[in-house]
């Protein structure tokens, strides 16, 4: 795959289904009574992970691309996997379905990629110990393998010291299986689907401000779910209109949850031409179409609160702020050093190697926009967000950007290099 800079991107496209909300769809499914259907599922691979999971507890879960039928067999209706779970590369599956896993009667194992083998998973350890939890780092270094369950849970209150949904959604579902109330506080309010979706199943679960909650023991009923299609996919179009020459594009269909939507407001606070079309609710999330054209950015300061809303956009986000007039300051992100990849050291070095000016720092970068980038080989590190990102700083650079490896982008967007195809005049 080369990339070389556009004279022009112009067209209509549909992004695929919400990562987020896919997994959530057919993890909630497997453990509700009856059937949950799941339309615009994203069929990459983590989102084939939880799937592989599930079928591996005894789940029938049948797929065609974007649909799903999921046969759910209620709360205890999952049995013993006779092998470790595997999870890929997928970190939305090891930590909710290690809050599930640690409400059953069964002991399991789960594993996944050289990536998910380095993320920290004391995060999730430590409430679901709080819970008397019976959970194990194998290796003990606090990271997977881990070892899970066949212990009754206790409900807990949990001061989160991270603004994460993993975790939330961890002590969440774990919650489903404690007698009583289960609740959690984050710092900043993390992406709110756990909540919307699992109320509803029919969960008692409850938001007010910095705290969710949760009443153990419900009687979850499988529903129909349209996924909406996934912001941080869309965010690469976005940005690929911002900082294009003459670009028009409309994406179509997009999921625009408060809690996931902080990249609109950082392209309108950049100078952005963006507006939302169509705004309507769509399985109880918030649904727009996206208009973008060719704008002339200039540079902001993206912190505080705003940033679990954008916190997986933040790559894409720094390739818009080398393309913009003036500086960009990115800080209070420390937890993108532990994604799929470092992604301070990642985003720095790859848009370093393309001749921008960028800082790293140790909780975000500064960047001082307006240099031409030059095209180069795109170290992904394996990460799909750092390919997607980068493919988006070559629709601009001199000469050609080419990857170490592209196939990547199988995790989250499998069909990316398509639609960009689409839309590209050269
Ligand atoms: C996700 C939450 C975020 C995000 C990830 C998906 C989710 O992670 O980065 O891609 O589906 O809950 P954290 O909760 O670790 O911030």
């Amino acid at each position: 795959m080369a990339i070389t800079k556009v004279k022009s991107l112009k067209g209509e496209i549909n992004i695929p289904g919400d990562k987020s909300i896919s997994h959530r769809g057919v993890m909630f499914g497997s453990i509700s009574d009856g059937i949950t259907e799941l339309t615009g599922f994203l069929d990459g691979a983590d989102c084939r992970s939880t799937i592989g999971c599930f079928r591996a507890m005894g789940i029938d879960i049948s797929q065609k691309n974007d649909h799903v039928i999921i046969h759910g067999k209620g709360l205890h209706g999952l049995t013993a996997p006779t092998q470790m779970l595997d999870v890929g590369n997928s970190g939305t599956t090891t930590r909710l379905i290690s809050g599930i896993l640690a409400g059953q009667s069964f002991i399991s194992s789960l594993n996944g990629d050289d990536s998910i083998q380095k993320r920290p998973m004391k995060r999730i350890i430590t409430p679901l110990t709080m819970m008397s939890a019976n959970i194990r780092s194998i290796r003990d270094n606090g990271c997977a393998p881990l070892e899970i369950g066949g212990a009754p849970l206790k409900p807990i209150h949990y001061d989160s010291p991270v603004a994460s949904a993993q975790v939330k959604s961890c002590i969440l579902l774990a919650g489903l299986y404690a007698d009583g109330i289960t609740s959690v506080s984050e710092p900043v309010v993390s992406r709110n689907h756990t909540e919307l979706m699992l109320s509803g199943f029919g969960a008692d679960i409850k938001s007010e401000g910095l705290t969710a909650s949760i009443v153990g023991g419900p009687k979850l009923v499988g529903q129909k779910i349209e996924v909406p299609g996934d912001i941080s996919s869309a965010a690469y179009f976005i940005a690929a209109g911002l900082i294009c020459p003459n670009a028009d594009i409309l994406i179509k269909n997009v999921n625009t949850n408060p809690t996931r939507a902080g990249i609109i407001k950082i392209a309108q606070d950049m100078g952005g031409n963006i507006e939302l079309l169509n705004e309507r609710i769509v399985s109880g999330e918030p649904v727009a179409d996206i208009h973008i054209t060719t704008s002339e950015l200039h540079g902001c300061t993206v912190s505080g609160d705003i940033i679990p809303t954008l916190i997986d956009e933040i790559p894409v986000i720094a390739v818009m702020a080398a393309c913009a007039k003036g500086q960009t300051v990115i800080k209070d992100a420390a937890e993108l050093k532990v994604k799929e990849s470092d992604r301070i050291a990642t985003v720095t070095e790859n848009l370093k190697n393309m001749g921008c000016d960028i800082e790293a720092t140790d909780d975000g970068m500064i960047i001082n926009g307006g240099n031409p980038l030059n095209g180069n080989i795109v170290n992904t590190y394996l990460d799909h967000r750092i390919a997607m990102s980068f493919a988006i700083a070559g629709l601009v650079a001199d000469g050609e950007t080419t990857f170490d490896n592209e196939a990547c982008c199988s995790i989250s967007y499998p069909t990316f290099f398509e639609t960009l195809n689409q839309i590209i005049n050269k």
